[in-house]
């Protein structure tokens, strides 16, 4: 597929992203292949491969994943009250590098929308997780209200709640991962979700003490899945990009899966293993196989889509068949 969005500017291709996902996904015998067949909390994933928190925030496109060949979906990140996006420039891209920048600040439609949204869609062909998080303007010490509550309105309609713990571009959000707030966090989230099992998107900025011990504290309070990784606010050498915002894309590759391997040997000995959720840096059919093999459960992409389109699912289907067709 030819990436006229290319000539685009950042701005542009993303505002005009949900037409193109549409129309792609409206093309003749669309379903979610099977490759990797997986079960988990009794919900049926055709395939392992999903879209990743903030590709659609409203659920705008929900209904166009499943027919585009991913094997589960995401929305949100989704705040009780809709709110803009940060001032100012909130997003650009690197071609040659693979890499994106954003600093967006979860410009969203608002839960009871995005819930209005959810009732007219109605049930989806593969599971959708609700990644949930709090206004801009919500006091820290308030934090847990907002994330329950989101989890509240949304969990009816979804298969699963994520805690988005991780964004750097929502001031304070990532003093959240430490472990005197996550326990509280979890548990109010939990307490709201409907009996609806609860996820943690981490960020990769973390050191693997740290990490560890978010991964613990989550756990222990009944979280039953984490995803690896956010963006980061690392940097190339003599990188241009602004201090600010987080990077996503070729670059977040390592560090993304360091964390993932940080937990799978974290869980190993566990009784009760939960779900690993591998996302950053995932560009090709090959890095999807790579994080199943390096134990991710499922494995999540936005960067892909952005320099490989809407094809990325069916070509990452096509590899896996082959596979099994040659091993
Ligand atoms: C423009 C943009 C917006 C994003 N918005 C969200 C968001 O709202 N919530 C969230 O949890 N992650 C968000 N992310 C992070 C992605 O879900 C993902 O974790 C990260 O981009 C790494 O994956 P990638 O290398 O495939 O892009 C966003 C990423 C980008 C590039």
């Amino acid at each position: 597929m030819i990436p006229i969005w290319k000539f685009l500017s950042a701005s542009a291709a993303h505002a005009l992203a949900p037409l193109g996902v549409r129309f792609y996904s409206d093309l003749p015998s669309r379903t979610s292949p099977e490759w990797k067949p997986f079960t988990w909390k009794g919900l049926s994933f055709a395939n392992r491969l999903g879209v990743s928190g903030g590709v659609d925030k409203n659920a705008e496109t929900l209904d166009c994943w499943s027919r585009l060949g991913f094997g589960f979906a995401e929305i949100g990140t989704v705040t009780p009250r809709p709110q803009k996006p940060n001032p100012g420039k909130i997003l650009d891209r690197d071609w040659n590098e693979k890499l994106l920048w954003n600093k967006m600040g979860f410009p969203n439609a608002g839960q009871y929308d995005v819930r209005a949204r959810l009732q007219t869609l109605g049930p989806q062909a593969v599971p959708v997780f609700a990644n949930v998080g709090k206004n801009r303007d919500t006091a820290p010490e308030k934090a847990h209200e907002d994330y329950a509550e989101a989890a509240r309105i949304l969990s009816p309609f979804v298969d699963a709640i994520v805690i988005n713990v991780s964004s750097p571009n929502t001031q304070g959000l990532r003093s959240l991962q430490s472990k005197e707030m996550l326990g509280t966090l979890v548990t109010h989230t939990r307490e709201n979700s409907n009996g609806k099992p609860v996820l943690v998107k981490f960020s990769p900025d973390e050191s693997e003490t740290a990490l560890r011990e978010s991964l613990d504290v989550a756990a222990g309070h009944g979280a039953e899945g984490f995803i690896l990784t956010n963006t980061t606010l690392s940097r190339p050498p003599d990188s241009n990009w602004p201090e600010t915002g987080g990077l996503s894309g070729r670059f977040l590759q390592e560090r993304s899966k360091a964390a993932l391997k940080v937990a799978v040997r974290h869980f190993q000995a566990s009784s009760s293993k939960p779900l690993l959720v591998s996302a950053g840096g995932v560009l090709t059919p090959a890095d999807v196989a790579e994080r199943l093999d390096l134990g991710a459960d499922l494995v999540q992409v936005y960067a892909a889509l952005v320099f490989e389109g809407p094809s990325f699912a069916r070509q990452t289907a096509s590899y896996f068949h082959e596979k099994v067709r040659t091993s």
